[in-house]
């Protein structure tokens, strides 16, 4: 018998669903919701679609995303990395020259510094999750514009749904703003939590900004630590 209460299994239905929907669908086969346990866990008896598949199945509609212009310039679609389960996601701006690449978020030179940042707090860099506001590179590196991020956002809205992180760790003004949904400055947004649904969010500065002005790399620190100390505190 899963551990899962029923309004637990019944929010991740109306999610798959959604998600059926969203990528044309207006049939859902039951059959295919119901997958073996032992998969998993080792153990018998049907599940629902888990974590992994439920990101997995989104990736694969943020592959054929054609929302914006970045479609046409992008090398790779840069969806996001770690694990499902993890209870801190981090959300950066947009993928880089490297990320659009490799395909994977943060493996330049601010992925170093934010790999130093996860493992001053205690985890490694695939306890977490890691995403961006956008989902594919802007030309040279410009800034994400409004219609970007607006045309991107549901993107990193249902990661958030998926995962159900207990914190969010917002890395610079862009992904700030855009999940708190205001235009306050990241200097005057950092170091508070905030509460986005049920899950605390902690606005930092952004590690290419922390290569740009190290003076600062301690009040990342002061911000870490209470994403760490909350995450302590937490229940499983
Ligand atoms: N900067 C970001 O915001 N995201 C990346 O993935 C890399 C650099």
């Amino acid at each position: 018998m899963s551990g899962k209460s029923l309004s637990g299994i019944i929010k991740d239905i109306k999610n798959f669903i959604a998600l059926e929907k969203e990528s044309g669908l207006d049939e859902v086969m039951l059959t295919s919701i119901l997958k073996s346990k032992s998969e998993t866990k080792g153990e018998s008896g049907p599940i629902l679609l888990d974590k992994k598949e439920r990101l997995k199945a989104l990736e694969e509609q943020a592959l054929g995303c054609k929302e914006c212009d970045l479609s046409e310039s992008r090398r790779n679609v840069v969806f996001g990395q770690g694990n499902p389960h993890a209870s801190l996601l981090f959300i950066g701006e947009a993928p880089g020259m490297e990320e659009d690449i490799q395909g994977k978020p943060f493996v330049g030179r601010a992925g170093t510094l934010l790999t130093k940042i996860i493992e001053a707090i205690g985890l490694k860099r695939e306890d977490v999750y890691i995403a961006n506001c956008l989902k594919c590179r802007p030309a040279q590196n410009r800034n994400p514009l409004p219609s970007e991020i607006i045309a991107c956002r549901s993107f990193f809205m249902k990661q958030i749904e998926i995962i159900e992180p207990k914190v969010i760790c917002c890395l610079g003004k862009f992904a700030a703003q855009t999940l708190l949904m205001t235009d306050e400055s990241i200097t005057r947004l950092r170091g508070k939590f905030y509460n986005f649904e049920d899950t605390k969010v902690m606005p930092t500065f952004h590690p290419a900004y922390l290569l740009r002005n190290p003076q600062d790399k301690r009040l990342v620190w002061e911000d870490m630590k209470k994403v760490r100390d909350h995450l302590k505190q937490s229940p499983a």
